[in-house]
């Protein structure tokens, strides 16, 4: 009789133990184990426990292949999460490591696979290839591609987060965190609109305080007290929560006719517009994308959306500050070139109309397309092309966790026909999903890399771009870190090529995903290691660091409301001198759109209580040292770069700290 002593470890969330019945057979080379009903003297797969058992067999079993674990109803059906399972087989022979990290729901029966990673070339034994083209013949019929719209990366087959199946749904203290907050915030704030619209006026830009919420916020405070002024305006280009539009200027817009005389004030004396765009001082916002964007309705009211032009310099004592902005990319004498020597009023609501924009773009391009969306792909193409034993799977799996679950919401309660976007965000409607495909159809591969992104921007020699140094130093980082995962797996560029399950991968994304995109620039076959650790590094940078970059800085900016309006109610004025209080406030959001958006901004962008920082692997796919050794090497990088952040940090007011990779979250889940 061989006894094999195995433990099984539950998972550590609510509701991951179960009383229901687990039976545990071994599965070897040269047979199967006794089907062995997992049961010890008191409570067994308790949350959190880590039970021991033993399983025997009446002849040795040969090198294990797989685990297969079955959960048989007692009474009511409970769910059941495993983490892994290990074994020791008997002589003493080394540990082994099966992960699981599944849900077993109803009578289920899963086979799970020890934890080295394996490519498919690596796999010699037909039952174990077997199983690798059963699981992913399962994962192709529950993940499926639909196009929710035309025109925009195209997503996982769930009309809502409810079809999704347990495996990728949020764990339930997430789901009630997250349906607790948004309600807390709506309630919250409409008790504030509440005593307001009954109460005093609303006629003054010093009326939105009373509505302020500050919630730890110290740089919505600060955005609170500086947002009127022009080098506050110039550093959200760079370290705001868009801070990828900013590009160098060395020839003015045709459709942009500032002068040199117009803005020769805003310069010293010494140097002048054409000496400062030849030197590479000048900068530019272009919102182009925004020009004939359908604006909402809403409660029967038009908004109002501009495609500003703005010019920014670098100045070489006030740093980097808007001098000339004009409201619409056509030149006429209703939209003039509005400039900082201009009545207060009419300078100030321009800039306004520029961060109006920036909200739109922000939200639905930077944030919503270029790192959600984008992010979706992978999720879908991960799960569909890889088994979970594949070294690939097995990188990208914790950084694709709960993505799907917080799409679907996005799509049935952000973005929807009726959703939060439509009821308070100008770009609702109809408006978004034309912006997101403008923006598509012009999205590139290359763009997602922040080498890339920086250097066709002009953008490296901006000082204080703190987003643009802590990007890179993140993005060196993380490539390094998959290159020596590559490596460890890829001997050589022909392993690659030669790899059919990744080829499908790429073909999935690149075919299945990103369809409709010629100019995109990722090709549908991987011919080397340095292809395909660039790729993922795009996948784990864009989940993790790019994400956190739009992501968590949405109420920081947005909770002071005219510093980063939602929505406009009256179009962009015309005659820089009729600009009055009055219509500032007319233009700006009313009380309830602004409650809407701290509560909103406020939701979506506070820390995730349950967040796993980047680099930290909550689940442990990989079981080899060498692996885990790489890991460890990427987590001390990490720590350095934490420590270089705060250095960088340390004695600034307004501090740059949403790339500290411990305030980074492992996957998109917000
Ligand atoms: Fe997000």
């Amino acid at each position: 009789m061989e006894v094999y002593s195995i433990t099984v470890a539950t998972g550590t969330s609510e509701y991951s133990g179960t009383n229901n019945y687990i039976y545990v057979t071994l599965v070897g080379e040269r047979g199967e184990s006794e089907r062995t009903l997992l049961d010890n003297p008191g409570l067994d797969f308790c949350r959190g426990a880590v039970d021991q058992y033993r399983v025997t067999s009446k002849a040795p079993l040969g090198r294990l292949l797989l685990v297969r674990l079955e959960k048989e109803k007692y009474f009511v059906e409970d769910n059941w999460f495993c983490r892994y399972v290990t074994v020791e087989p008997p002589g003493g022979n080394k540990l082994l490591t099966f992960p699981c990290y599944r849900w077993l729901i109803g009578n289920a029966k899963v086979e799970i696979r020890e934890g080295a990673a394996k490519t498919l070339v690596e796999d010699s034994s037909a039952r174990l290839l077997q199983h690798r083209r059963n699981e992913l013949q399962e994962r192709q019929n529950t993940f499926r591609w639909v196009t929710w719209a035309p025109g925009i990366p195209r997503c996982v087959d769930a009309k809502t987060e409810a079809d999704l199946p347990q495996d990728v749904r949020f764990d339930n203290e997430k789901r009630s965190d997250f349906e607790h907050s948004l309600h807390y915030a709506l309630l919250e704030l409409s008790l504030k609109k509440l005593a307001i619209t009954f109460g005093k006026s609303w006629n003054d830009l010093e009326d939105f305080k009373r509505i302020f919420w500050k919630l730890r916020s110290p740089i919505a405070e600060y955005c609170m007290d500086h947002w009127k002024e022009d080098w506050f305006f110039g550093y959200q280009c760079l370290n705001g929560s868009n801070p990828r539009m900013i590009k160098r200027c060395t020839k003015l817009p045709e459709n942009f006719p500032v002068t040199s005389d117009m803005v020769q004030s805003s310069m010293p004396a010494k140097t002048s517009l054409e000496k400062e765009l030849r030197a590479g001082n000048i900068y530019l916002l272009d919102y182009a994308i925004m020009e004939g964007i359908p604006a909402n309705t809403i409660k029967g009211k038009p908004q109002f959306i501009a495609a500003p032009l703005c010019l920014l310099y670098q100045h070489p004592d006030e740093g980097l500050i808007p001098i000339a902005i004009q409201l619409e990319q056509t030149p006429s004498l209703d939209t003039p070139i509005f400039l900082p020597r201009d009545p207060p009023l009419a300078w100030l609501l321009a800039k306004m109309w520029v961060r109006h924009a920036e909200f739109q773009v922000f939200q639905v391009l930077s944030h919503l397309l270029r790192t959600h969306l984008v992010i979706e792909v992978f999720c879908v193409a991960t799960l569909r092309q890889l088994p979970a034993v594949h070294p690939i799977y097995k990188l990208l799996a914790p950084h694709l966790r709960y993505t799907l679950e917080i799409n679907c919401r996005g799509r049935t309660q952000l973005i929807s026909p009726n959703g939060i976007f439509k009821r308070v965000v100008s770009t609702g409607g109809d408006g978004l999903l034309i912006l997101a495909q403008r923006e598509y159809k012009v999205l590139t591969y290359r763009s997602l890399q922040p080498q890339f992104d920086f250097s066709d921007r002009g953008v490296f020699q901006l000082p204080n771009y703190f987003y643009r140094e802590n990007a890179l130093m993140l993005w060196e980082a993380i490539h390094s870190f998959v290159s020596d995962m590559v490596n460890l797996y890829y001997r050589s560029d022909q392993d690659v090529q030669k790899d059919p399950e990744l080829q499908a991968w790429i073909r999935d994304i690149t075919e299945e995903g990103f369809t409709e995109l010629p100019k995109f620039g990722l090709s549908n076959t991987l011919s080397s290691k340095e292809e395909l650790s660039t790729l993922l590094a795009v996948a784990i940078f864009t989940s993790t660091a790019q994400h956190a970059a739009t992501n968590n800085g949405q109420f920081d900016w947005c909770a002071w409301v005219p510093n980063t309006p939602c929505t406009m109610r009256l179009p962009p004025p015309s005659d820089k001198d009729a600009i009055t209080m009055e219509m500032i406030m007319a233009t700006l959001p009313d009380v309830g759109q602004s409650c809407v958006q701290m509560a909103i901004t406020w939701h979506l962008g506070r820390a995730q209580p349950d967040a796993i920082p980047l680099g930290q692997y909550a689940e442990e796919h990989f079981t080899e040292p060498t692996a885990m050794e790489l890991i460890e090497k990427f987590r001390m990088k990490l720590k350095e770069i934490e420590e270089q952040i705060l250095d960088q940090n340390a004695g600034l007011d307004l501090q740059y700290l949403f790339l500290l990779p411990s305030r980074v979250e492992n996957s998109i889940t917000i």
